[in-house]
């Protein structure tokens, strides 16, 4: 920020400049919610390529209600073949797409015409027709699709059943899509239909979340996919006639795992509300889909502890993509239903809480991950089951895909590519070639390309946001506009002072930078793993130690709260908030550099580690830093803010121990100044969370008020906010340690560090604030203000081992003068609230501290 006096000026047209792109901002929004609206309504997705072939027929077949051209037809096709025969059987043959082939004694290609290039669907209908005057049954195959291997010497002589289907998601990324079918030496090759079709470009993201190790997995919109599984869960058939993409949804009941005890459930497809502003659309998966489900069997029933589970046969060698559709058709109100998701034993997605995430019922989601065959096994396995900490014991499941992914062979035969099936293709070297030539070529014009869509394809992109949600941060609203002046600036030679000053997110640093600094985000510098991705310690060039924030794709904290977090942090600086220095969005990549804290989070010097025990003392001031930092949050900005996810691994503590609020992707602005944003459904960590605000979705600065207190809590006991190994009156350290404190006795679950060294009345003073925090009802907890003073009392009752008995210097570096004569009226004023006061004394109170506060908080605070 210390370009931003030579931009004053500049600031000021921005300031103008801003209010009139809000305005543009808010007349596209609604236009282009009125025209999605229309999109939605009308028609649904019209492929740009729609190739429906029947081989080797004669006239046009219609099957599932299309009709398939014959190939010999088809004029934007061509069929490049030494030698071809055409076969067809009406006998025999288990439909009518079946009843015509063509059959390759040589090498042959389908060519295919691409109208807009990106993922198709390529479908692949085999029969060995009985009367062909060949022994089909015992021909061997082998299909590849441009550089993409689909098949490798397949025969029906050791495939089970009478026909087969094979699709495939493939991106086209050429003017053409060829399909070759190669007979093995001396045989035969032969197909019966085939379908090439667009799909939409929001249906598969190039991004989804691994889980060996957790992480993102990128790229994936490079590789291609073969669907092997696709299931309606608790429901029927659903064929291409009721698919838009021409899908089939075969029932769940063959893979249920035997013990697990399931009812299905529905309701009418009608029902079904696709989020139009999410990127869940009909397109995702139909209606009938998620209109049915699975849910547990004897839910409700106590000590019932069990998970729904489905079993895959996959070949371990192979990576799979995993997209689970959840819609919650099963409950009567919102919030109710919180369940886990496992992939093979790997916790996918913990306390799923579809109400929170669509906030409705019957309103369909989906998540993708990437997985592999459970441990040493040909399976791979999805369950749902109950979550600990939900009402509700249930779980529900409604879709699966599961599509096995290319290998490094760009194969989906174990050791076949295509080189090794076209030894001659001179099609690989020759689009290197290109690619490489077009790459340098185009990095310029590409970096332009990228501001354009931003500004105009990522308006039209809205609706897909779920499928796109890795797209780069200059997406909608404020950065959107940002991009274009930054743009036009950068003509001017005043690039750097506008876009960083008036934009105030901080210093850019390219993606290089950032690769640099962590040297290619290598493992041994990570710190952490959270909600929004991973952590890596970096050092800049200049010597500087950072901490990087990596975002993990599709994490459904996903761009919004980049954004949120990228602007809240850079409006506010606080020496107990963790600064932003800058971030990173080259390369779609969401990427924050923080000051780094060298201390970490202070859970890791209360327990799980063998860091040394922190003194009381110590312990006090963490806790009045952070209720500092929280304060200015609440009371300090121009808007109040909300932090909504206030644990102990978020306060983190730098070299000299001062501790530091960190992690405001889950923050809001106050109700009072930004109504839109107050209806956000719950989020937060379970053992933190307000039970108030759990329950009536009411969110308040009380709701930080409570998580402080289990920090308070946690701080004092050193375990965790809940250790479900524990005595069930033990799980929770807010129930646990409130019945302690009632009796009086908090000594006796406290840290054993601590015994003999605390003054008991200071420790009376942190129970006594502990406990207000954790009221049941909001009204009942102190102001974050009240709770630092009360933190500050109790660290003079420590230091000074007899209250109010003298102003003491200010040994303890946070405290000064003013403070100590006002400590007396103001911790009277809490006390009073213990004699329960009415909302008006509340009032008085509260304005009494924020004036004294204002003295506090602003030195330190910009
Ligand atoms: C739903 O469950 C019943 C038995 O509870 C079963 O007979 C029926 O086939 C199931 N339907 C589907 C579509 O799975
Ligand atoms: C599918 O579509 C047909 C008609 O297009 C309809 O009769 C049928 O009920 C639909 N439902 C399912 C589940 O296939
Ligand atoms: C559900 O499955 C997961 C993964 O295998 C396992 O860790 C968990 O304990 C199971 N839950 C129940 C209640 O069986």
């Amino acid at each position: 920020m210390a370009s931003a006096n030579p931009c004053y000026g500049l600031m000021k047209s921005w300031e103008v400049i801003m209010a009139k792109m809000r305005l543009l901002k808010w007349v596209l929004s609604v236009s282009v919610v009125f025209l999605f609206l229309i999109d939605g309504s009308s028609s649904s997705f019209t492929p740009p390529d729609d190739y429906s072939i029947s081989c080797g027929a004669s006239q046009n077949i219609t099957f599932q209600s299309r009709s398939f051209v014959p190939d010999s037809q088809h004029s934007s096709l061509t069929l490049k073949t030494g030698n071809s025969l055409v076969a067809s059987s009406k006998s025999g043959v288990p439909s009518p797409i079946y009843q015509s082939a063509r059959i390759f004694t040589s090498k042959a290609s389908y060519k295919f015409k691409i109208k807009q290039q990106g993922r198709h669907w390529v479908r692949l209908y085999f029969c060995p027709l009985p009367s062909s005057g060949h022994d089909l049954t015992s021909a061997s195959l082998s299909v590849v699709a441009d550089d993409f291997v689909l098949l490798n010497n397949f025969t029906f002589r050791k495939y089970s059943d009478a026909h087969m289907f094979k699709e495939y998601a493939i991106n086209a990324t050429s003017d053409t899509l060829t399909l070759t079918f190669i007979p093995s030496n001396g045989s035969e090759a032969f197909v019966n239909a085939i379908e090439v079709v667009s799909m939409p470009t929001y249906l598969f993201a190039d991004q989804a979340f691994g889980l060996h190790p957790p992480s993102p997995v990128s790229g994936l919109s490079e590789l291609a996919f073969e669907t092997v599984y696709r299931l309606n869960i608790g429901g029927p058939l659903v064929t291409a006639q009721n698919d838009t993409l021409g899908r089939t949804w075969v029932n769940d009941l063959n893979y249920l795992h035997v013990n697990s005890s399931v009812l299905n459930v529905s309701v009418n497809p009608s029902s079904i509300k696709y989020p139009q502003a999410q990127g869940v659309t009909p397109e995702t998966a139909p209606n009938w889909v998620y209109a049915t489900a699975d849910v547990m069997g004897d839910a409700n029933v106590p000590n019932t502890n069990f998970n729904i589970t489905w079993v895959f046969s996959v070949d371990p060698s192979f990576s799979y993509f995993v997209r689970v559709h959840f819609c919650d058709i099963m409950s009567k109100s919102l919030n109710s239903l919180v369940f886990n998701l496992y992939i093979n034993s790997d916790l996918a997605s913990g306390s799923v809480d579809l109400s929170t995430l669509t906030g409705n019922l019957n309103v369909p989601y989906y998540r993708d991950f990437v997985s592999g065959a459970s441990a040493d096994s040909n399976t791979l396995t999805v369950s749902v089951g109950p979550d600990n900490m939900a009402d509700t014991r249930n779980a529900t499941m409604n879709g699966l895909e599961i599509m096995k992914i290319s290998n490094k062979l760009k194969s989906f035969d174990k050791n076949a590519s295509v080189e090794s099936l076209l030894p001659s293709s001179p099609s690989k070297i020759g689009k290197i070639g290109i690619i490489v030539g077009s790459v340098i070529g185009a990095v310029a014009a590409l970096a332009l390309l990228g501001l354009c869509y931003c500004c105009f394809v990522g308006r039209k992109a809205k609706p897909a946001q779920q499928g796109h949600s890795w797209l780069p941060l200059p997406l909608y609203g404020n950065s959107q506009t940002m991009t274009k002046v930054s743009t036009t600036s950068q003509k001017s030679g005043t690039a750097s002072c506008i876009s960083l000053a008036s934009s105030n997110l901080g210093r850019f640093f390219s993606f290089q930078e950032i690769l640099d600094a962590t040297n290619k985000f290598d493992e041994k510098l990570l710190l952490g793993v959270g909600g929004f991705g991973r952590v890596y310690k970096g050092t800049l060039e200049d010597g500087t130690n950072v901490a990087v924030k990596r975002g993990n794709p599709r994490s459904e904290q996903g761009l919004a709260e980049f954004r949120t977090e990228i602007e809240m942090l850079s409006k506010l600086r606080h020496r107990h908030l963790v600064s932003l220095i800058g971030y990173c969005d080259e390369r779609s990549e969401m990427i924050l550099v923080y000051e780094y804290m060298a201390n970490g989070p202070l859970r890791s010097h209360l327990y799980g580690t063998d860091l040394p025990p922190l003194s009381w003392k110590q312990r006090l001031e963490i806790c009045i830093g952070a209720a500092r930092g929280l304060h200015y949050l609440h009371t300090g900005a121009a808007q109040s803010i909300i932090h909504r996810d206030v644990k102990t691994t978020n306060i983190l503590l730098d070299e000299n121990f001062v501790a530091k609020v960190a992690d405001f992707g889950l923050s809001k602005t106050g109700p009072a100044l930004d109504q839109t944003h107050v209806s956000t459904a719950v989020k937060g960590s379970f053992g933190y969370l307000d039970p108030e605000y759990f329950r009536r979705q009411q969110l308040t600065d009380k709701s930080d008020v409570y998580s402080f207190g289990v920090v308070l809590m946690e701080v004092l006991c050193t375990r965790p906010a809940l250790n479900p190994v524990l005595p069930r009156e033990q799980v929770n350290i807010a129930e646990w340690a409130m019945t302690w404190q009632k009796k009086g006795m908090l000594d006796q679950i406290m840290d054993q560090n601590l015994v003999g060294k605390v003054n008991p009345a200071s420790l009376k003073k942190f129970g006594e604030t502990a406990e207000k925090c954790l009221a049941e009802h909001g009204v009942d907890r102190p102001s974050m203000g009240d709770v630092l003073w009360n933190l500050e009392y109790a660290l003079q009752l420590q230091e000074t081992s007899s209250a109010l008995m003298e102003p003491e210097d200010n040994s303890t570096n946070h405290i000064t003068g003013i403070q100590l004569t006002s400590l007396e009226p103001l911790d009277n004023s809490v006390s009073r609230i213990e004699g329960g006061i009415s909302g008006k004394d509340d009032d008085i109170e509260d304005g009494a501290t924020s004036t004294v506060f204002s003295q506090i908080v602003n030195p330190r605070g910009r």
